[in-house]
């Protein structure tokens, strides 16, 4: 029989430890209460047991950041109908959590692919039903179950084509599992990283847009959530490449009123967080635009924000990449070289500028996630592409009988597997 729960009110009563049942199964207010005590050193070894942690123990901890993060009500729609899934369910679902059926792991465990009934939680033949990525909490304790409540709690509630859909949950015992809609083409950082076909320069673009409207819907509303956690591997894609961020469980509610900031202990991942956020631990809205900037790089270069495989002066993506997003003239030679010729040259203009501007140390100088949806939009239609104008410049000059200058000072044969590349489709238009 299908378990529905109005998640969002059980839940913060249930963090609370407001309620108390017996039954686990039937009810998320079971929560074990000595999981919620939380004091400095708990904390503290809690916090450094995770990788995405970056705050030093002698670093303040703000009390308003509490161990039951409590999202602000959305102003979107009424909290989703979630749906409560049995541990064995989950189990069936997958296989028996099947290595071969591992989708990816994070901080948080390993996330598995799993079918489900249309309409329920009832497990379904693979292949069959509806789709599901089923993530489950490694059994280590505090940091991973508040997570696990700040997930319910924000995509239980905050529903948009640019968030990820959060299906259900399940909460027996120790177990803590998550139930997410399955998104067929996985991370971004998967494609930008992992795959030998680029990434082509269309789809870098939708991406980027889309999850620009992830964020910015998140930072709009009259009660703004704080993401915290922007990076590729948060950002995922279906069929099309529609992108939609995952992975709630650092979000926060943002300040409200004239405050511009709120004051937390530092979370996030090495080498997108705001310096600002990282030195002092104030966190708003535009620590998330830091972010951005740093994921709209990783775009551009097609290189990691933090690489200790490349020479020292190469291995923080932003202070190499500064200097040349600084001068126009050189913005091309960010761009990742898998793409050959086959970017639009105005696109790269304005990225480089958007990024730019997103990393500025002064975090009032940097965007709105508003200003850059709309700096963003029209790149989808630019077809301007630098091969094509390679092309024309090269045959302009054969006519000429000039010898090429080639305006990347390419070789005959570079020229030849540029035009057999591909990325180089003549197709460049994502929609
Ligand atoms: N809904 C989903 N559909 C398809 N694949 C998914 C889904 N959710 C997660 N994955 C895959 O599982 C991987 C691990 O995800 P997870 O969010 O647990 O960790 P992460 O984002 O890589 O790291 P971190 O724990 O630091 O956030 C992702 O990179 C992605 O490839
Ligand atoms: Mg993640």
């Amino acid at each position: 029989m299908e378990k529905k729960c109005g998640c969002w009110a059980v839940l913060k009563r249930s963090v609370k430890g407001a309620c108390k049942s017996s039954d686990s199964k039937n009810s998320v207010t079971t929560i074990p209460r000595t999981s919620l005590v939380h004091d400095a050193v708990t904390e503290t070894r809690y916090l450094n047991a995770s990788n995405r942690e970056m705050c030093a123990p002698d670093e303040p901890q703000d009390s308003s950041d509490n161990p039951n993060p409590v999202p602000p009500p959305s102003d979107s729609n009424a909290p989703r109908q979630l749906l409560q899934f049995s541990f064995q369910e989950l189990k069936a679902a997958t296989g028996n959590f099947r290595p071969d059926s591992i989708l990816g792991e994070g901080g948080f465990g390993y996330v598995f692919k799993g079918w489900i009934e249309e309409n329920g939680t009832a497990p379904a033949k693979p292949g069959s039903g509806t789709t599901v990525a089923v993530k489950s909490l490694k059994p280590d304790g505090l940091q991973g179950h508040r997570e696990w409540v700040a997930e319910v709690d924000f995509l239980g509630q905050l529903h948009h084509p640019n968030l990820v859909k959060l299906i259900g949950y399940c909460i027996e015992d120790d177990q803590r599992l998550l139930v997410y809609e399955f998104m067929t083409r996985g991370s971004l950082e998967n494609h930008l990283f992992r795959r030998t076909i680029p990434l082509p320069w269309c789809n870098r673009i939708k991406i980027a847009l889309g999850a620009a409207r992830g964020l910015a819907f998140l930072h709009g509303g009259s009660e703004p959530v704080i993401y915290r956690d922007f990076k590729t591997s948060n950002i995922l894609l279906d069929s099309e490449y529609n992108a939609k961020l995952s992975d709630f469980g650092l979000a926060k509610a943002g300040p409200r009123g004239d405050n511009t900031h709120v004051s937390t202990r530092v979370v996030g991942t090495y080498g997108y967080a705001a310096p600002e956020y990282v030195m002092t631990g104030h966190l708003s809205s535009k620590s998330d635009v830091y972010s951005f900037g740093v994921v709209l790089l990783e775009i551009l270069t097609g290189r990691r924000s933090m690489d200790k495989k490349r020479p020292s002066g190469e291995q923080n993506l932003v202070v190499w990449a500064r200097p040349y997003l600084a001068d126009k003239r050189k913005v091309y030679q960010l761009v990742d070289p898998r793409l050959e010729l086959n970017y639009s040259l105005k696109g790269v203009q304005k990225v480089s500028q958007l990024a730019y501007n997103c990393l500025s140390r002064d975090p009032k100088s940097r965007p709105s996630m508003d200003e850059i949806v709309k700096v963003l939009t029209p790149l989808q239609d630019l077809n301007d592409l630098a091969i094509t104008s390679y092309h024309a410049r090269s045959s302009q000059q054969a006519k000429r009988k000039k010898k090429s200058d080639g305006m990347h000072q390419l070789s005959y044969n570079q020229s030849r597997s540029i035009r057999d590349s591909p990325l180089n489709s003549g197709k460049q238009r994502c929609k």
